[in-house]
């Protein structure tokens, strides 16, 4: 039978990595062969896009080249990896995937492309396949800046494109992550992440007993 496909989405310093990595514990613990993976740069072909996407001036690039970008991480990902592993039965949770585009291309950016542009990417890049469940991980763009930016000094890491964007950018993504949740409540399931890392796992363990059985 074919594997389930989980995303997990939500803005800056939202905690989804850490949420991932125990929800792939979790299902694993329940017997289920998950894979975890993420986006960009879940494959070694996509590792060189991410550093060209996360890195550098928050400008460099025209609106249409990011988006290109970013899809082009996404079909050698699904490719290569996440249709594969779901044939094979896996269950694969991604760290991001398109609704990342759409929140932080589309309205991050007060939608500088257009709207149906980024739909015929979709199509082109992944047909009609959908996850099967995305968690939006919710909080405060406040929040999620602090923890991200104190991540960043921790880690002295470089990926910092998106974190030096004024606040007003955080503030249209999260709108733009409630408004797809709200478009497609069947497949996205909201998720407060103001919260400890253990209430926020549980809550999420919930949300796939109910949606998915297990
Ligand atoms: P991360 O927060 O999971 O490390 O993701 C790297 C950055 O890439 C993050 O700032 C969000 C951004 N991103 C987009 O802007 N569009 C996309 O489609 C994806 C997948 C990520």
């Amino acid at each position: 039978m074919r594997g389930k496909f989980i995303t997990l989405e939500g803005g800056e310093g939202c905690g989804k990595s850490t949420q991932a990595k125990l929800l792939c514990e979790y299902l694993q613990a329940k017997g289920i062969e998950t894979v975890l993976t993420k986006e960009p740069g879940g494959t070694e072909e996509g590792a060189v896009l991410r550093r060209l996407l996360v890195t550098g001036d928050k400008d460099k690039f025209d609106a249409v080249t990011e988006c290109l970008l970013y899809y082009a991480d996404r079909r050698q990902h699904l490719s290569k990896l996440v249709w594969p592993a779901l044939e094979q039965g896996k269950w694969v949770i991604s760290d991001r995937y398109a609704d990342s585009t759409e929140a932080y291309q589309y309205y991050g950016y007060d939608k500088r492309i257009d709207y149906a542009t980024l739909q015929n990417m979709y199509k082109i890049v992944a047909g009609e396949f959908k996850p099967d469940l995305t968690l939006i991980l919710d909080m405060p763009p406040e929040v999620g800046m602090r923890r991200s930016f104190a991540k960043a000094a921790d880690m002295a890491t470089q990926e910092l494109r998106f974190e030096s964007r004024q606040i007003d950018f955080h503030h249209n993504l999260r709108r733009g992550f409630l408004e797809i949740a709200k478009r497609e409540p069947q497949r996205c399931a909201v998720v407060n992440a103001d919260t400890t890392i253990e209430i926020l796992q549980q809550n999420i363990r919930q949300i796939i007993q109910e949606r998915l059985g297990v």
